[in-house]
């Protein structure tokens, strides 16, 4: 793919005309629920403001947390973005039902996005589509999108519409992993689509790559930094790193502000 470079700390969701932090913060696998709220609270001060969680992550308690951080930063300085099962999507009430319990874990009467965390391949994603639709127009969320969809599905998705956009697809994505680049990535930036990168630190075997801790010394700035970076700088991408540290939300922040030379992400595409 020819190399376009994104400049921009805030990227469009979608063709919404809404934009989002290039770098949000993920929930998932909390060990001290204390030390997370902490971080999270860190994060939204920060302009790291895009939370993400799921149904799945601890039954539900990483949606409590995000809760509770919300009633504290106030609901409308967020952007949540929850995920409901594949199961869900096989019908309306199944999915309604799982909405609603998790926008009552959220302590919220709406998210701002939410996907299907995986495709469930027992039926067609018209389906899927139909009833996720069907959470966006009864308000329960501002924006619908998808999660570990490839090529196809997505284009399916897109095709089942009828009055709601596709924003997102959440996937795995790092330097270290970029089979994304391949066909979704172009896919996406095609038709308007943000990608969510996951695991974008590789929870924290970055910190391992001779290449990145080459580069951290030529820009002073940390390995993560460099990684997080190298993922913001392609149109569409931003990215959503775990962490439960405050000082790691800061690290974050730092991977924002500037962008890798040209030269330097041709030599991580060859990691
Ligand atoms: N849609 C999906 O199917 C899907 C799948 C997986 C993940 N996700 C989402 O994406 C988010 C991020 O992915 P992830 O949690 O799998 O992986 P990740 O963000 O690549 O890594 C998170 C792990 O790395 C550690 N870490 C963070 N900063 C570090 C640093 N500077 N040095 C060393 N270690 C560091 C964290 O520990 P500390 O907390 O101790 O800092 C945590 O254990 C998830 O939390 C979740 O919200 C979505």
């Amino acid at each position: 793919m020819e190399l376009q470079i994104d400049k921009s700390d805030l990227k469009e969701l979608g063709d919404t005309g809404e934009y989002v932090p290039a770098i949000g913060l993920g929930t998932w696998d909390i060990r001290d629920y204390r030390r997370a709220e902490k971080a999270l609270i860190e994060a939204v001060n920060q302009g790291l403001n895009l939370i993400d969680t799921a149904e799945m992550y601890h039954s539900g308690r990483a949606e409590e947390l995000v809760g509770r951080v919300a009633r504290e930063m106030g609901r409308e300085n967020m952007f949540i973005v929850t995920k409901l099962m594949p199961d869900k999507f096989t019908e309306p009430y199944l999915a309604e039902k799982a909405m609603r319990n998790s926008l009552k874990r959220l302590d919220t009467s709406y998210v701002d996005l939410v996907l299907i965390h995986w495709p469930n391949t027992a039926i067609p994603i018209s389906r899927q589509i139909t009833i996720l639709e069907m959470l966006a127009e009864k308000g329960y969320t501002r924006y619908i999108g998808v999660s570990n969809f490839d090529k196809t599905q997505v284009m399916q998705a897109l095709d089942s519409l009828k009055k709601h956009k596709i924003v997102a697809n959440q996937v795995k994505y790092s330097v270290l992993d970029r089979y994304v680049e391949r066909e979704i990535l172009p896919t996406c930036i095609e038709n308007k689509i943000t990608i969510q990168a996951y695991t974008p630190i590789e929870k924290g075997g970055v910190l391992r790559i001779r290449k990145l801790i080459e580069l951290s010394k030529k820009y002073g700035k940390t390995p993560v930094q460099i990684a997080l970076n190298y993922l913001i700088s392609r149109p569409r991408v931003t990215a959503i790193p775990k962490t439960e540290k405050v000082e790691r939300v800061i690290e974050f922040k730092g991977s924002l502000g500037w962008r890798l030379d040209p030269s330097d992400i041709k030599a991580l595409e060859e990691l």
